[in-house]
């Protein structure tokens, strides 16, 4: 039963609208996807080039290395780090696992850090503890789409000899103090999953970096250790043309769903302020989200979740167990005391939707929805 004293009419408010997305810019995605079948540049060619230089563009780096999905990007970043066996990689606990699953695919030991209240991000203030002699890396990931503190982790990275790569999945345009996220460290990996801030119509991803002789190991590892002349064994991981061309046409729209996500999680801030036990995700002030993801915390989640079901809101966990928890990574042994804040949070979090193509009727009665399961 859903109560009633919403002053809305029961609507239906997807999670995210990809096909309202397309709607609007249904002309520039199907003439880009007619002109790559017309000229038949179905993997690389001149679409993934363009987006290539168009996106190290936007971010001011020198170097785009397109592959085929955001977990490939991580996997060949670290081995073009040239990660070893048993090298130790600090990364948070709280997050997808593509970013610990890569990191012992390359070879080496996944280290969970526990993550900060404020930002759901890797805690800076714990990493130092976490650091051994076979510590070669930080991978901080930009969870939800707010900035992990760069200025201490790169402080760290600097004094222990460390590398960094910056998982950005999920913060296109983000910023630390002004920086756009994917710059800080010695490399960055983006995912253009269709969901994503910019998302293509299929698998599709990119490392980032101004290392000339990392991009150019990269780009040749991606492509099976190169075309023509293999200059050693590597793997398949291309972004084909038909998700560049699809990138190329959103590309220029990203700034403005951008600002479209922020107005509407500024929305959802002072609609939800003091409702409940309800814990919103306030941006710190030094950083500029762009909320890939609201999520809220609050002690009745599971509750929640029902209720707003049923009024025709759905809702997800992300992620709905600390790394260290699932299965997967059991031989580590960690326990909840070992990762306090993430423990804590797997069990309150809650996503609520947000996309730029959300209308304000919708975020207010998504609200007003949650208003009344407090009540
Ligand atoms: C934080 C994070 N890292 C990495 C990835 C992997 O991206 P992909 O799905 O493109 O492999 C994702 C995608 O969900 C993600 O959210």
């Amino acid at each position: 039963m859903i109560k009633t004293a919403s002053p809305y009419p029961l609507m239906k408010v997807p999670f995210v609208d990809l096909h309202a997305q397309y709607l609007n810019l249904k002309k520039e995605i199907d003439a880009a996807i007619a002109e790559v079948i017309a000229t038949s540049s179905f993997i690389r060619g001149p679409h993934v080039e363009a987006f290539e230089n168009a996106w190290a563009l936007t971010l001011g780096m020198k170097h785009c290395v397109s592959c085929a999905n955001g977990t490939d990007a991580l996997y060949i970043a670290m081995r073009g780090l040239g990660i070893k066996p048993g090298d130790e990689v600090i990364t948070t606990a709280h997050s997808w696992i593509s970013t610990s699953e890569t990191i012992t695919q390359a070879g080496g030991k996944v280290v969970f850090c526990d993550t900060d209240y404020g930002t759901f991000n890797i805690d800076p203030l714990l990493i130092e503890a976490k650091i051994t002699p076979r510590t070669v890396g930080i991978i901080p990931v930009h969870l939800y789409g707010q900035a992990a503190d760069m200025g201490a982790i790169m402080a760290i990275a600097r004094k222990h000899n460390l590398w960094v790569i910056e998982d950005c999945a999920q913060a296109h345009l983000a910023r630390f103090k002004g920086q756009l996220v994917g710059t800080f460290g010695n490399a960055a990996t983006f995912s253009f999953y269709p969901g994503k801030n910019l998302g293509a119509y299929g698998d599709a991803g990119c490392l980032m970096t101004n290392d000339s002789t990392l991009a150019i190991w990269c780009a040749t590892f991606a492509r099976h250790g190169g075309k023509g002349e293999h200059v050693m064994e590597g793997i398949n991981s291309r972004m084909d043309g038909l998700q560049a061309a699809i990138l190329n046409a959103k590309l220029p729209h990203l700034a403005g769903w951008t600002e479209a996500r922020r107005r509407i999680a500024a929305r959802y801030d002072s609609l939800l302020d003091g409702i409940g036990d309800v814990v919103t995700p306030k941006a710190q002030p030094d950083r500029y989200h762009v909320y890939h993801l609201y999520v809220i915390r609050t002690g009745r989640r599971d509750a929640l979740k029902r209720h707003l079901a049923e009024a025709g809101i759905p809702t997800v966990f992300n992620y709905p167990k600390a790394l260290p928890f699932y299965p997967a990574y059991a031989y580590l042994g960690q326990t909840a005391e070992d990762i306090a804040v993430a423990y804590a949070n797997q069990s309150q979090i809650l996503s609520i939707p947000i996309y730029p193509e959300m209308t304000d009727e919708m975020s207010d009665y998504v609200a007003s929805q949650i208003k009344t399961f407090f009540l």
